[in-house]
């Protein structure tokens, strides 16, 4: 299948690249990354400075990740004078080189890591809110440079569509969202796990992929027209179908890869084309033209359904139901057997009292409930 993608005038052989982070912190590191086939290369973010950065600076949960890093802990000069002149030569893939913050910083690293950038992606992670200054940012990011530039958001933007408008005003390529959420603040009893000097820390992995798909979402409503690399939360290569139905062009992942395991890039491009072919298409590009289907708000109460012969009894529709709507007990003769003839039990609906809020039917691990979210797949 054809995996293949544009971004900002880069042809990529697939959408998914690494985002920026500690996995793609050195030459070494990167190497490492494109080993798993990623279409692309984003870098650490470089500024002038090195950053001095507090340890310890991640933390894994269940299915999201704090962490504490800053920017890279090599100056530009050693990004410039060791870490990208053989990379450059050895990857064989588009390198977007991402930098930071102020616009005197830009205008030091742009120029003097051209030679080695297919584009630029400019983190504004720790410039603050003001859309107004940061358009200057962009303005003066635009004039030190003629590579491609993509500007990253960060989720708590008070307008993700003023910032984009700011994006396309300024004459750059596109934007890539988000960056991680927070503050955020990580605890073990009584003690603060990691963080800057107020312990404050930053979200990200799975936990996070509906916040950041809504705002991806937002941001090609505003600008259809600029490039839109989506980021957040990614773990599947069905998540990478929702970001590109959603509006990205191609999307990044890191989080999974620190929670689940870096090879998690080999195994999303060998999951994508039969992702793709369940969503109904044959290409990345067909989805990427593609939106998703419309919503309409509905107040009609759809029943769940049960499959009798799916359900294992375990009860935990019972157990979460808010509207106490659902009751296990043990299969009649007229009940179908359950899973291998061996489930007893067996949920019930009390239609009277289902208010059709859809909870069940998405947490049944057996998949055995239908009819809200799936209606007409069963029964
Ligand atoms: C440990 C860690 C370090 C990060 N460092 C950077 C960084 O240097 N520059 C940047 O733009 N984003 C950085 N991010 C944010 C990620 O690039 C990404 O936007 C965010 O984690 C959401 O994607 P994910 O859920 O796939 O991780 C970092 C995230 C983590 C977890």
């Amino acid at each position: 299948m054809d995996l293949s993608t544009r971004v900002a005038g880069l042809e990529l052989g697939n959408p998914l690249m690494p985002a920026s982070g500690p996995l793609t912190g050195d030459d070494g590191k990167m190497l490492a990354v494109a080993g798993f086939g990623v279409g692309a290369m984003v870098t650490k973010t470089v500024s002038v400075l090195a950053a001095e950065v507090p340890r310890p600076c991640i933390w894994g949960g269940k299915d999201y990740l704090l962490n504490a890093e800053l920017w890279s802990e090599f100056p530009l000069g050693e990004w410039a004078d060791r870490i990208l002149p053989g990379l450059r030569r050895s990857l064989g893939i588009p390198l977007v080189v991402s930098a930071g913050y102020s616009a005197s910083d830009l205008e030091t690293i742009l120029p003097r890591l051209e030679p080695f950038a297919d584009a630029f992606e400019i983190s504004t992670h720790y410039v603050g809110n003001d859309v107004a200054a940061m358009a200057k940012t962009m303005e003066r990011a635009r004039a030190a440079t003629k590579k491609p530039i993509l500007f990253k958001m960060s989720p708590h933007i008070p307008s993700p569509e003023e910032f984009a408008l700011a994006v396309r005003e300024s004459g750059l390529d596109g934007i890539v969202v988000a960056n991680s959420l927070g503050p955020a603040l990580g605890v073990d009893g009584s003690r603060i796990l990691l963080g800057n000097a107020a312990g404050q820390s930053w979200m990200s992995g799975p936990a996070i992929k509906p916040i950041a798909l809504a705002l991806v979402a937002r941001v090609r409503k505003a600008v259809p027209d600029l490039a839109l690399i989506g980021v957040g939360g990614i773990r599947t290569a069905d998540d990478v179908v929702e970001f590109l139905l959603a509006g990205a062009d191609a999307v990044q992942l890191l989080s999974s890869a620190l929670l689940y395991g870096k090879d998690i890039y080999r195994r999303i491009l060998d999951a994508l084309p039969a992702a793709v072919e369940r969503a109904g298409f044959s290409s990345v590009a067909e989805v990427v033209a593609s939106r998703l289907a419309p919503f309409a708000v509905s107040k009609e109460i759809r029943l769940p359904l049960v499959d009798g012969g799916t359900c294992t009894g375990c009860g935990i529709c019972e157990a979460v139901c808010p509207w106490f709507a659902v009751a296990l007990s043990d299969r009649k003769p007229s009940d179908p057997p359950g899973p291998s003839g061996r489930v007893k039990r067996l949920a019930r609906m009390e239609g009277s009292a289902c208010f059709g809020c859809g909870l069940c039917e998405s947490r049944c691990p057996a998949g055995a409930i239908s009819g809200i979210f799936s209606q007409g797949k069963k029964g």
